[in-house]
């Protein structure tokens, strides 16, 4: 094991070093917070964008280490490697909407399978020592059925889903290969506050406390929500272990869209109506997701914390709270 986690782990002098990637998105704010409060010094990959992009992170942005890089820049991504010197990299960038992945398949296999790859490579040139977490995902199970775990057969079925499975292997390789800490967290759907406003559960939300119509494709499909606080957890136990090794992280709870749809409205004690809108169905959907994470809850002591009730009232709280703001509602 590395000396510095050994002998100096969390000291005043050397704190450890962790670089996340992805970190203004949901997890990567989720995830920084939780390293400063651990008192790890944390460093992020920030992509260039012609408007702001760092909302999630600045509150506490004057702690972080910013570097500009993008995970279809090699170099950049080798030089910020380099620099930040990481005793941990968490790899949770990415395209990471399923339904943008069949607008723009070329560019999410470049980000999310090849900047993977990228990201390895720069670590094995480097011979960084650092451990990675790769943002691993529930939907390389495509349509097996549900409880999917470590051990249920891939089969995605989404450019995002394939680009996930190569970068998956690319870990898994790497670790076989050249003895790299690495681990796959099989992440199901995990949601919060602030995630981004056109994945579903914070586009009803957000629709319901706002009175504003809510237009949605296939209601039937079935996913495990969980919050994203509990998942980050997760995140980081899984590179505290003595081994490398691949986890499922869910609740073992599945609901419906039609459901999240009603707990929604029920928050605020109005009749359900949703309209059907075509254009949000995908050319390939993923029925019913549902995980089974014994692993992570017998090897980790991992359980997640939030139920769904508490997600969907946590999420509609702050919708509503901003509707008020923007003086759209009383
Ligand atoms: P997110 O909110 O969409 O955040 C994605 C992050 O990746 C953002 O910081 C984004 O930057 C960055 N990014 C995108 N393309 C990039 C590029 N080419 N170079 C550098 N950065 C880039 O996603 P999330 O919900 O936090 O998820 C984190 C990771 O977990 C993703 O890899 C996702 O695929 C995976 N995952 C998520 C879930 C879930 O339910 N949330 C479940 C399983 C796996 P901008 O802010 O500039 O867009
Ligand atoms: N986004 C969206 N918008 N989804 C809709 C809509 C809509 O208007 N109407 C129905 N849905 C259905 C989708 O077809 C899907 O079955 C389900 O709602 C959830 O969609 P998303 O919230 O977009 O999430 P996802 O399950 O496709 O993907 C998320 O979870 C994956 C893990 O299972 C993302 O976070 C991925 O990055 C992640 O890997």
């Amino acid at each position: 094991m590395d000396a510095r986690r050994d002998g100096q782990r969390g000291s005043l002098e050397a704190p450890i070093r962790a670089l996340i990637t992805g970190i203004t998105g949901q997890d990567g704010a989720y995830l920084s917070e939780l390293l400063l409060s651990k008192g790890y010094e944390v460093h992020g990959i920030v992509r260039r964008s012609s408007s702001f992009n760092t909302g999630r992170i600045d509150g506490f942005r004057h702690r972080l280490q910013l570097h500009y890089g993008d995970m279809t820049d090699a170099s950049s991504i080798l030089h910020i490697v380099e620099k930040a010197e990481p005793d941990e990299i968490y790899n949770l960038a990415a395209q990471s909407h399923v339904a943008v992945s069949f607008e723009t398949p070329e560019y999410t296999a470049n980000a999310d399978a090849l900047g993977t790859l990228r990201l390895l490579e720069a670590m094995r040139t480097l011979k960084s020592k650092a451990r990675f977490y790769q943002a691993s995902t529930s939907e390389l199970f495509g349509n097996q059925p549900p409880p999917q775990n470590e051990r249920t057969p891939f089969s995605p079925r989404s450019p995002y889903g394939a680009a996930k499975l190569y970068a998956y292997w690319v870990v898994c390789n790497y670790r076989e290969a050249y003895g790299i800490y690495a681990c796959n967290g099989i992440l199901f759907n995990h949601e919060s506050p602030i995630r981004g406003e056109n994945f579903v559960t914070r586009k009803v939300c957000r629709a319901v406390a706002r009175n504003e119509p809510v237009r949605l494709g296939n209601l039937n499909a079935v996913r495990d929500w969980g919050h994203a606080r509990d998942y980050v957890e997760g995140m980081w136990l899984m590179l505290q272990q003595e081994n490398p090794e691949d986890y499922v992280l869910a609740t073992g709870e599945g609901h419906s869209v039609r459901q999240l749809v009603e707990e929604a409205f029920a928050y605020v004690g109005r009749t359900v109506s949703a309209e059907f809108d075509q254009r949000q169905v995908r050319p390939l959907e993923v029925d019913c997701l549902i995980g089974d994470a014994t692993k992570a809850r017998e090897k980790l002591g991992w359980r997640p914390k939030y139920t769904f009730k508490q997600l969907v009232a946590e999420i509609m709280e702050s919708e509503l709270d901003s509707a008020r703001k923007a003086g759209l509602i009383r």
